[in-house]
């Protein structure tokens, strides 16, 4: 007999497929069982990968394992315990597999194919994910709505590129009045200059500057009773610092029906508050001035020790509901307009408001 690697065994050394003697199922039991036990305690004494992987060769192999090889015994157990020996055989299949799993699991930390790699190092921190988010002020956003949605309110929008008539005349702004300066609004010259339509020299194009226009593009298409909100940008060419950029967030609130009064109003700037600060939020109003509102006011509530201004509101100015066509005498409303940077850098304690709109991921991962 020649020696091998281990790579061909003569037939002699196992039993030979098919012997021709019968072999009682007694006889095919104990073999078995005694395969299992030096399995099972082959795995159980492997140290480290390649002790392990030996042990498998040797009992689980494939082609010349030593499992396989019982299992060639099969053919000469007799007839009527074939069914028995079966059974024997699977159980005994079983338990060799899971006493090499659970070995696998000791030795490799259960990472499989990954875990066989010379180059892997269970003990290094893996990789983690970074998983996206919302920016700061969409998250306020989806809050603010989500909140006034309870109290009724409908989302609505309105373009952020807007004409005169319903950022300023339909809101009881007149001609001569300090808001409509082009020093304080973003007017869409060039694009007017272009065009030479004489209804644009009326009725200029502007970035809106206030969400107040809203509420005229859905007074015009739709009779009272009506509750809705519009979170948006607008735009104004003040100079940047801490609290000022040119462009910003506000969240407008509209309710018209029958007999709306300014305690509806506060009710409802109350349950604002109280619902996205938490606890219950004191909210006061002043008397204040807006083109659109009569009686106006500005509301402010109380937080931290101290009045926080909050924004303008008031009753829809009769002018306005003329406007859009609704009857003063049937109809009243209250409007409301917020800053929504204000109200989300008080809540997160943000100290400045260019960190909203530098993109930072330092300061965005934050939220
Ligand atoms: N549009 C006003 C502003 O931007 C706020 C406001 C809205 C006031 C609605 C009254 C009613 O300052």
């Amino acid at each position: 007999m020649f020696m091998t690697d281990g790579l061909y065994q003569p037939s002699l050394t196992r039993q030979p497929i098919m012997s021709a003697t019968a072999m009682p199922i007694e006889e095919f039991v104990k073999q078995l069982d005694e395969l299992a036990h030096r399995a099972t305690t082959a795995f159980e004494v492997a140290t480290d990968a390649d002790s392990l992987d030996e042990a498998r060769v040797q009992f689980l192999g494939a082609k010349r394992g030593e499992f396989k090889s019982l299992q060639k015994n099969m053919g000469a157990v007799p007839g009527e315990s074939k069914k028995e020996a079966g059974m024997k055989l699977n159980a005994v299949k079983k338990t060799i597999q899971l006493a090499f799993e659970d070995a696998q699991v000791r030795l490799l930390g259960g990472a499989g194919e990954a875990a066989k790699d010379p180059e892997f190092d269970p003990t290094l921190p893996g990789h983690s994910f970074r998983v996206g988010k919302l920016h700061p002020i969409t998250q306020t956003i989806n809050e603010l709505k989500d909140i006034m949605g309870r109290l009724g309110f409908t989302p609505a929008e309105g373009p952020e590129v807007e004409d005169d008539h319903h950022n300023f005349e339909a809101l009881n702004i007149p001609r001569s009045h300090p808001a409509r300066d082009p020093l304080d609004n973003f007017y869409l010259s060039v694009a007017q200059s272009q065009n030479n339509d004489s209804t644009l020299a009326d009725n200029p194009l502007l970035m809106r500057s206030q969400t107040s226009t809203v509420q005229i593009r859905v007074m015009e298409n739709t009779e009272p009773p009506i509750r809705i909100v519009s979170l948006g940008r607008v735009y104004r060419p003040d100079e940047t610092d801490a609290t000022h950029y040119p462009m910003f967030h506000q969240i407008e609130g509209l309710m018209v029906d029958q007999n709306v009064t300014l305690a509806d109003l506060k009710t409802v700037l109350h349950l604002f508050a109280t619902n996205y600060l938490g606890n219950d939020v004191p909210v006061r109003i002043r008397p204040s001035f807006f083109p659109f509102t009569e009686p106006s006011v500005e509301a402010d509530y109380f937080w931290n020790g101290k009045w926080v201004e909050f924004g303008g509101a008031g009753i829809v100015d009769p002018n306005v509901l003329r406007s859009v066509g609704y009857d003063p005498e049937k109809y009243s409303g209250f409007a409301f307009g917020l800053g929504i940077e204000r109200l989300c850098m008080i809540r997160h304690q943000i100290t400045d408001i260019r960190y909203l709109f530098t993109n930072d991921v330092r300061f965005l991962r934050q939220f």
